[in-house]
């Protein structure tokens, strides 16, 4: 039997409505939001009114490019939080509304989990090479760095996690420093195809156990910076290929060291990665290294379903609908990971 669902995500700066049929996406439509260039990351109150702009043509074309009628539609799966709570509540307002005019359920979703699951979509005709249960899995974005044991759809441990920066937040203020547009991570990644890694040195942080901190990091970037523009005010545009390949290396380094250590602490045989900053080349590249070296299998989603979209929404709400974990319209959006 198929199950359709709709899925909505508006917790940052994307407004994205997808449609999915059991876990093969039917449409993923995503708008990003070009007003927050300007000011090197996002502005809350901006982002809030964009999403009103949006989510309506957004809902709607995800329809279209499904080829359902709403009326076809089981559930209706928005994102809940972590996020901005403004951004949030475009989202999940809407889903609510149409849920009673339609008179189908909602689902409330975990941002951060529904990352996890992305590795658990697939396109349609190909059927994706899955995780097994338990394994696990490195989630980066621009607001979280973790890594988790993922026992089952619902059961995610943490076993460390950022206790400053994210990933994500790392690349883009490394990017505004360089005087680079917000959101940094791809303009990065992009730039530093073409330069040399090890032509610079910054150090990632050392902290005990699992944890990450990626302050340290970005200071020291900055007054290194700083020195070198004294001496000559065109060092960044001579250097930029290079000085983002270091920077990403330096990044991506802190990452693959802490991912290492749960490897080898674990009796998981597989191992995944999502979030946003898994689009990112050199970690991907890291990632398979980490899986040649220690013969564990590793699922990396495709590009277009690490950074933020509602396909991965909807299918945390498909696996909710399975269990028929449905919520009642009295939910409230949460800003914060709980
Ligand atoms: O998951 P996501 O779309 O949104 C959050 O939930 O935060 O992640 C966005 C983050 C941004 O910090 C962005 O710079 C980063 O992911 N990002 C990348 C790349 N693509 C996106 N970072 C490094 N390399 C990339 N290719
Ligand atoms: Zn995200």
């Amino acid at each position: 039997m198929s199950v359709y669902i709709l899925g909505i995500e508006s917790s940052c700066d994307d407004t994205s409505a997808a449609v999915i049929e059991n876990t093969t996406i039917l449409s993923n439509v995503i708008a990003g939001q070009k007003v927050h260039a300007e000011f090197g990351g996002v502005v809350p109150e901006l982002a809030s009114r964009a999403h009103q702009q949006n989510i309506i043509p957004v809902v709607d074309t995800a329809l279209k490019r499904a080829k359902i009628n709403k009326k076809q539609i089981s559930a209706i799966a928005y994102t809940n939080g972590p996020g901005l709570l403004g951004s949030l509540l475009v989202g999940s307002s809407f889903a609510k509304a149409l849920s009673l005019s339609l008179d189908i359920p909602v689902i409330i979703v975990d941002h951060l989990q529904a990352h996890v699951l992305a590795n658990f979509l697939d396109f349609p005709g190909e059927e994706k090479v899955k995780p097994e249960f338990p394994f696990l899995c490195l989630t980066v974005s621009g607001g979280h760095t973790q890594i988790l044991q993922i026992n089952d759809y619902f059961d995610m441990q943490i076993l460390g996690k950022t206790i400053d920066d994210a990933a994500g937040e790392a690349f883009d203020k490394a990017a505004k420093i360089l005087g680079l547009p917000y959101p940094g991570g791809p303009v990065i990644d992009k730039l530093a195809q073409e330069g040399d890694p090890k032509r610079f040195t910054f150090a990632p942080a050392k902290l005990p156990g699992l944890d990450y901190s990626f302050s340290g990091l970005k200071t020291s970037f900055l007054y290194f910076l700083r020195d070198q523009l004294k001496e000559n005010p065109n060092f960044i545009d001579e250097n930029i290929h290079d000085l983002a390949a270091s920077i990403q290396y330096a990044i991506v380094k802190s990452l693959t060291v802490k991912m290492e250590i749960a490897l080898q602490n674990t009796h998981c045989t597989n191992f995944a990665l999502s979030g946003g900053v898994a689009a990112n080349s050199a970690l991907r590249a890291a990632m398979v290294q980490l899986s040649e070296k220690y013969n564990k299998k590793v699922c990396i989603p495709p590009m277009s379903l690490t950074t933020d979209n509602a396909a991965m929404i909807a299918v945390y709400g498909y696996f909710k609908y399975l269990k028929g974990e449905f919520s009642d319209l009295s939910n409230i959006p949460y800003s914060s990971i709980r």
